[in-house]
């Protein structure tokens, strides 16, 4: 399986296509606060048909090594570095809540290298309860990482589903969990987002308590060129709960531009 290195950190990407990177358009993923590759397997099986698509481990998560980071401009620069050794050009960034923050922030410092954004029960701002990050510090020092199950899920998502997901993002780091939102806490693109072009597409849950429908909103307000898909029936973890609807969603875009 693929990895890369990067100065002093080995970064993982999952990519199940072939050599070159060359079957319809090249789409990279990036994954949440305190999760891993694993979250997209529904995607990528599906996309992959058509496109490149591919789901990176942003440093200390998953298979990645090395530490997280406590910014979302450093892990935006991991995925600069990332792009400009595979020689990638014109990608497609699609990124789920803290991953879309670093997409806003990869398309505000490099538009050129961008074809367009996908942003996954995101947001301009994310903003974090103050009792999220309360619990994430206690986890650092108890090791045990309050369930975020109830806040995460559409109340009609099954049991079973969200017991898979959970062992997809099985063991978290409480540590690398509470630096990721620390991250999402400070970013605001609110007031700069608005300037880009590029298409977008934005997904929201219709029940997604963390990043809530208000937040795609913004973007149809804000931003004209925007496409925005509310999928019922889920809540911030849409692409496990609802994951054809969101492949569904995501091939229209890509092959309207
Ligand atoms: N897009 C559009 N509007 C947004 C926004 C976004 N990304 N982020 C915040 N806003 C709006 C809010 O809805 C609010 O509008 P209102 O005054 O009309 O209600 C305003 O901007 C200020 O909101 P916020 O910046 O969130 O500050 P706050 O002090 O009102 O609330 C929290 C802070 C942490 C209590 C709140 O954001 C919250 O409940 N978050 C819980 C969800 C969470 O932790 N998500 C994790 C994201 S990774």
């Amino acid at each position: 399986m693929p990895s890369i290195n990067l100065g002093q950190r080995e970064l993982y990407y999952h990519y199940m296509g072939q050599p070159g990177f060359n079957k319809g358009k090249v789409l990279i993923f990036l994954h949440g606060a305190g999760g891993n590759h694993r979250i997209w397997e529904k995607n990528l099986s599906a996309l992959s048909q058509s496109h490149s698509p591919m789901a990176l481990d942003l440093p200390g998560h998953g298979l990645s090594k090395g530490q997280g980071c406590t910014s979302i401009e450093e892990y935006r620069e991991f995925v600069k570095e990332f792009v400009d050794v595979l020689g990638l050009k014109k990608v497609v960034l699609a990124g789920h809540s803290m991953g879309g923050g670093v997409v806003q922030s990869f398309a505000l410092a490099y538009p050129n290298l961008l074809a367009g954004m996908i942003l996954i029960g995101s947001g301009a701002r994310l903003r974090v309860a103050p009792q999220i990050i309360e619990g994430l510090k206690e986890a650092v020092s108890t090791g045990v990482i309050p369930s975020n199950a109830e806040w995460a899920y559409s109340p009609n998502t099954s049991k079973d589903v969200i017991d898979k997901t959970e062992e997809l993002l099985a063991p978290r780091n409480p540590a690398v969990q509470l630096g990721d939102m620390l991250a999402c806490d400070k970013f605001d693109a609110i007031s700069t987002v608005t300037q880009l072009k590029l298409p977008l597409l934005v997904i929201c849950g219709r029940d997604d308590k963390l990043t809530p429908v208000k937040y795609a909103d913004f973007y149809v307000k804000n931003m004209p060129q925007t496409v925005m898909k509310v999928i019922d029936d889920a809540g911030h973890m849409v692409m496990v709960e609802k994951a054809e609807e969101m492949n569904q969603s995501i091939m229209d875009f890509l092959n309207k531009m």
